[in-house]
Formats: C-alpha cells, sequence, structure tokens
C-alpha cells in the first residue's frame, strides 16, 4: 500500500491498524471470515474503473467485453457450483438481493412470510421498519420454545395467510433446515419459495449441509460469510423455479437494473469470481467440515461451562447462548468479551423480554477462526477464556431505566477497560493468535 501511505497517511494508518486488530483477536461473528489475498488483488483492480450498466452482451456503455467476460465467468461457475440454470451476480450486498426478488416477484402490499428477526430471521425478511415490511405486507413466524423451527406451526400460518412468498433461511438458526418440508409447505399453498443461505452457503457447498436448490424456486445468498468472499451476493432461480415461472430470470434481472441499481461494481464481481473458484476446490471442502467440526466441539465445551445454547447445541457455523442463567446481559458480556479479545455480537434469543439493543444472548461462530487453521483442540481453550470472561462480570446488574442503563454501560466500559484479568486474557490471546496467521 506504498501509494496509500503517501497520499492519505490517515486511511493508511486506519488500515493497517484494522489489519492489526484482526490479526490479534479471535474474530467469532459468524457472518464475518478473512478473504483471500486473490480476492483482495481482483477487488482492488482497475475493474473499478469501469461503467457497464446491463448485463453481458447487453451493455448501455462501450468497452465492455472484459467485463462481459469477467461477469460470464462468475455466472458459470455459480451456475456449476450450486447447480442451478440462472444467476444474477449484480445486487451489491444481501439486503439488495433480497430486495430485487420482493421486487421482482411482488407487487405493492403482497404477503411474504419469514421468520421474526427476534428469533433469529434476518432484517429483509419482513422485520417492522425495513422496506419488506413496508412495502409488503409481512406475516412473521416464530420458533418453537426448544429453539428448533416447527415446521406444523409454519404450515398451519402459511394456510391461515396464503403469503405470496416465503422465506427460509436464517442470520442466527445453529440448526439444519428441511428445505423439503419448506418446498412442501409452499406448494401446499401456491407460494414461490426463496432459500436465503447467506450464513450457510460455505456449508452447503462443502456439501455438510443439504442444498435447498431441489426444492425452493429462488435462492439468495451473501458471498462474504461462510462462502469467503467479498461483500456481495447472487440471486439464483432454480429449475423448479422456472417451471414455476419462466419469466423469473427477466423479472429478477429488471429488478436489478433499472428496478434498483445502476452498474455493478466489476471489481466486485471479478473477486466473487475468484471466490467462486476457491469454493469449488477440495480444500474448501475440508474447510466448510472443519467449521461445522470446530463449532459443535466449541458447543460442547461452552455446555460443560454451564452455557445455556439455544435448542441444547448447533448443527453449524454459529451459536446462540442465552446468558440469563448466567445473569449477565448480552450486550454487557459481548463488551467485556471484545476487551478480553473475542469478538462477537450481542444478540436476541428466542422469546426474549429485553430490548434488541440490550438483549439476553450473544451469537458467536467458528468460519473466521476455523479460515485461520484452528482446530477442535482450539476450541477448548476459547471455551476456557470466554468462561473465564463472563464469570469475570457475571452478576453485573442492568438497571431497569432505559435512561440509566445509557449511563450504566459508559461506566461499565469505562472500569472494563481497566479490568485486569480481562486485560491478562487479551494478551493471552493475542499471543495465542500469532500462532494462526491471517490469509
Ligand atoms: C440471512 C441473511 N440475509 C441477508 C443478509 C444481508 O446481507 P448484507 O449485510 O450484505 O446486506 C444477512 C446479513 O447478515 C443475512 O444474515
Amino acid at each position: 500500500m506504498n501509494n496509500l501511505k503517501i497520499v492519505d497517511w490517515e486511511i493508511y494508518n486506519l488500515i493497517r491498524e484494522e489489519e492489526k486488530r484482526q490479526a490479534d483477536v479471535l474474530e467469532m461473528i459468524p457472518s464475518e471470515n478473512y478473504t483471500s489475498r486473490a480476492v483482495m488483488e481482483a477487488l482492488g483492480s482497475v475493474l473499478t474503473n469501469k461503467y457497464s450498466e446491463g448485463y453481458p452482451k447487453r451493455r448501455y456503455y462501450q468497452g465492455n467485453k472484459i467485463a462481459d467476460a469477467v461477469e460470464q465467468l462468475a455466472i458459470d461457475r455459480a451456475k456449476k457450483l450450486f447447480g442451478v440454470p440462472y444467476v444474477n451476480v449484480q445486487a451489491l450486498s444481501g439486503s439488495p438481493a433480497n430486495a430485487a426478488v420482493y421486487f421482482g416477484l411482488l407487487d405493492y402490499k403482497d404477503k411474504i412470510m419469514g421468520l421474526s428477526l427476534a428469533f433469529g430471521g434476518h432484517l429483509t425478511h419482513g422485520a417492522p421498519l425495513t422496506f419488506s415490511s413496508r412495502f409488503f405486507t409481512s406475516v412473521q413466524y416464530q420458533l418453537g420454545k426448544d429453539g428448533y423451527l416447527d415446521y406444523d406451526a409454519i404450515e398451519k400460518l402459511a394456510i391461515k395467510e396464503k403469503p405470496k412468498l416465503i422465506i427460509c433461511g436464517f442470520t442466527a438458526y445453529p440448526r439444519i433446515i428441511d428445505f423439503k418440508r419448506f418446498g412442501e409447505i409452499a406448494d401446499k399453498v401456491g407460494a414461490y419459495l426463496m432459500a436465503d443461505i447467506s450464513h450457510i452457503t460455505g456449508l452447503i457447498i462443502a456439501g455438510v449441509h443439504s442444498s435447498p436448490v431441489p426444492y425452493v424456486h429462488i435462492v439468495t445468498t451473501t458471498t462474504h460469510k461462510t462462502l469467503r468472499g467479498p461483500r456481495g451476493a447472487l440471486i439464483m432461480v432454480t429449475e423448479k423455479g422456472l417451471k414455476k415461472n419462466p419469466d423469473l430470470p427477466k423479472k429478477i434481472d429488471s429488478a436489478i437494473i433499472p428496478g434498483l441499481q445502476g452498474g455493478p461494481h466489476d471489481n466486485q464481481t471479478a473477486a466473487i469470481a475468484v471466490a467462486l473458484k476457491e469454493a469449488g476446490s477440495s480444500s474448501f471442502k475440508k474447510y466448510g467440515e472443519q467449521i461445522v467440526k470446530n463449532n459443535k466441539a466449541l458447543a460442547e465445551e461452552l455446555v460443560k461451562y454451564d452455557f445455556n445454547l439455544v435448542s441444547g447445541g448447533t448443527d453449524n457455523h454459529l451459536i446462540l447462548i442465552d446468558l440469563r442463567n448466567k445473569k449477565i446481559n448480552g450486550k454487557v458480556a459481548a463488551f467485556a468479551l471484545e476487551i478480553a479479545g473475542i469478538v462477537l455480537n450481542m444478540n436476541g434469543v428466542p422469546f426474549d423480554t429485553m430490548p434488541p439493543l440490550y438483549p439476553s444472548g450473544i451469537r458467536l461462530g467458528t468460519p473466521a477462526i476455523t479460515t485461520r487453521g484452528m482446530k477442535e483442540k482450539e476450541m477448548v481453550k476459547i471455551a476456557e477464556w470466554i468462561n473465564k470472561v463472563i464469570d469475570e462480570v457475571k452478576g453485573t446488574s442492568l438497571p431497569g431505566d432505559r435512561q440509566e442503563r445509557v449511563g450504566f454501560m459508559k461506566s461499565f466500559r469505562k472500569k472494563a477497560e481497566k479490568n485486569k484479568k480481562l486485560l491478562e486474557i487479551a494478551k493471552e490471546i493475542k499471543s495465542f493468535c500469532s500462532k494462526f496467521p491471517v490469509p
């Protein structure tokens, strides 16, 4: 980054600091990962200079022969990897991808049915305040008391509400999804079925989780989570989708441009193509398998320390911990863990009585630390550190009054930043992390 250093030392220094931060801590936010140098080179290439409104061989601007080839490669690789007949690679991220599907398929106020945000669905799956509930009529399903999807209840709701689109695939669900059962429910009520596999794409490609492709009409995914690519997204139509409506590809293409976006980011498309090539390798299969092995090992260790895992465990890359038995709020815990070098996020748990800004749980996972080469043995140590941190701060009770909470968090932060035990753990973690280089 020699040029950057000369032109803008402030941004240069901030990027260097972030590089160091990412190396020195355990990155355990389940939607994050370390992308490869090859992906970053494509992302930082001259392709960022080009305008390519339209699609390969159908552009509004000249000079797109190379951009066409790049986009076609990304499309062909995605088609092969997922086994689908149509892919759009232009959505700038996961939320615009989902928006393009809704605007492409539905009319204003048509009914959609997704998992509630409070139970692990994504904002774009019909949550209040988002475009998905303001432009469409949103009906939301929940998890059962055991923390698992309750397919009978989902079917009942679908029969009652008759949504035009059902969404499966989630943001904070630690268990296997029965896409076949979702397919049967959607077929029964004549709804389109979309699987948003953003979180588990890498696991599906690696063959660790089964693919929704035979059972759903549309698949969306981000490219930057378990897939380990740049930020971006794919929208795919399956054979089943084409059978239901042969115009789906056209509808989605035009929902992206002119519907929602202008020109695609060709550098991002190239980086997605590189990530898809990497994901097709045998080493990626091993990577996907190791993510789950690590996560299961971590879950087992956490249970030994009396952590209450939603649904009792995990089948995938993420774990949701309900901290109420530890007498500590998720926000407070996440902050203390960050000071100690364990980066994860606060998260609501099913039937949470706390508001989203002060939820009762935390969410963590293994995609990024597995990229660094950590294995089951390391999970034992990580669980021990998590337990030590929570032990240090548990019993820190949050004021009931909203205004008081803000002041409380400020003073807790100040204290935690100077807490000797937390800082000691951070030091240990930094030295531990240096043995697992970032790619
Ligand atoms: C299931 C799911 N879909 C969509 C998205 C949105 O992706 P983005 O943040 O790229 O808009 C996320 C992000 O976390 C997600 O978990």
